[in-house]
């Protein structure tokens, strides 16, 4: 695998390959990478895509200073991964070569009504750096198909909508969340948890379940949050939402709906963990054998 550095070499590297009519994957991250984004690499290289990772700490979508001073920065273990993975080129650029005006002189991009609330709500700001880093991204490498987790589902709707608003030529491909053996979603942020706490940190989708179980039976979204955000602080959290919301736009769910999904962020330690868990085929189509 080759690291670069500049966006220069990365265009020169996607050139060839592109000219020796490789289709091109794109897994941006910001590295200490974990299995999960070895998922990703895995789906582009199962795509027969030449595979471009990029690794940079955005600080625009930092709401938090102390949170981006002590965000892992591990570059040769991630080297060592990407490559093991298969991974063509790694980019890794510096805050300069990002950001050459200066953070406070970019142009930004706002993504509006699916960027609001959830995440958005509780990291003002977050969702316009991450779209604003995630535009360049796709300017600078030019894929033809772009991966991302679906453990950051509102992240990945936010980039949706902004591909789709501004007609980015790029398809986005989502990839279902990886979980360790006891179902806690892969996230960097893991690596803040003490040994208590990662006992504890499971009880997240173990609320998520309890809502989804409850949600599936009665179909009513206030009774399955009842008690809810208590019995996830019970289990060591704080919980920082748990809402139903439409699959399809992260609109506020409603009975009608045939897909939900629930959302849920919560603070165990110096950790907030983000899960979800989707419900389809909430329809039951009662004139099935109708002609
Ligand atoms: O999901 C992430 O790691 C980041 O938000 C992303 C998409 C790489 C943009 O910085």
């Amino acid at each position: 695998m080759i690291t670069v550095h500049t966006i220069r070499e990365l265009r020169e590297h996607v050139r060839k390959a592109r000219s020796a009519q490789r289709v091109i994957g794109f897994v941006p991250t910001m590295g200490n990478l974990h299995e999960g984004h070895i998922s990703l690499i895995q789906r582009s290289l199962g795509d027969d895509c030449f595979t471009v990772a990029s690794i940079f700490v955005n600080p625009l979508q930092f709401d938090d200073p102390d949170d981006l001073a002590r965000y892992p920065r591990t570059l040769e273990r991630d080297q060592q991964m990407l490559a093991e993975a298969g991974c063509n080129l790694l980019f890794a650029p510096d805050v300069d070569e990002m950001y050459p005006e200066g953070q406070d002189r970019q142009t930004t991009i706002h993504v509006p009504e699916v960027s609001e609330g959830l995440c958005g709500g509780s990291r003002p700001g977050h969702f316009d750096g991450v779209a604003t880093v995630v535009n360049k991204l796709l300017n600078m490498v030019q894929p033809d198909k772009a991966f991302f987790g679906e453990k950051d589902f509102q992240q990945v709707a936010v980039i949706r909508k902004m591909v789709d608003d501004l007609c980015l030529p790029v398809a986005i491909c989502p990839v279902p969340t990886a979980r360790d053996i006891d179902g806690l979603a892969l996230s960097s942020r893991n690596g803040y948890l003490t040994e208590e706490e990662r006992q504890q940190a499971t009880g997240l989708y173990r609320t998520l379940q309890e809502i989804a179980n409850d949600f599936r039976e009665h179909k009513d979204i206030s009774r399955s949050l009842t008690d809810a955000r208590e019995r996830l602080d019970q289990r060591g959290f704080r919980t920082d939402y748990l809402e139903i919301r439409r699959t399809s736009d992260l609109a506020p769910a409603s009975p009608e709906d045939d897909s939900v999904i629930i959302l849920g962020a919560a603070y165990i330690g110096k950790a907030r963990l983000i899960d979800n868990l989707l419900i389809d085929n909430l329809t039951v189509t009662l004139n099935a054998s109708d002609d």
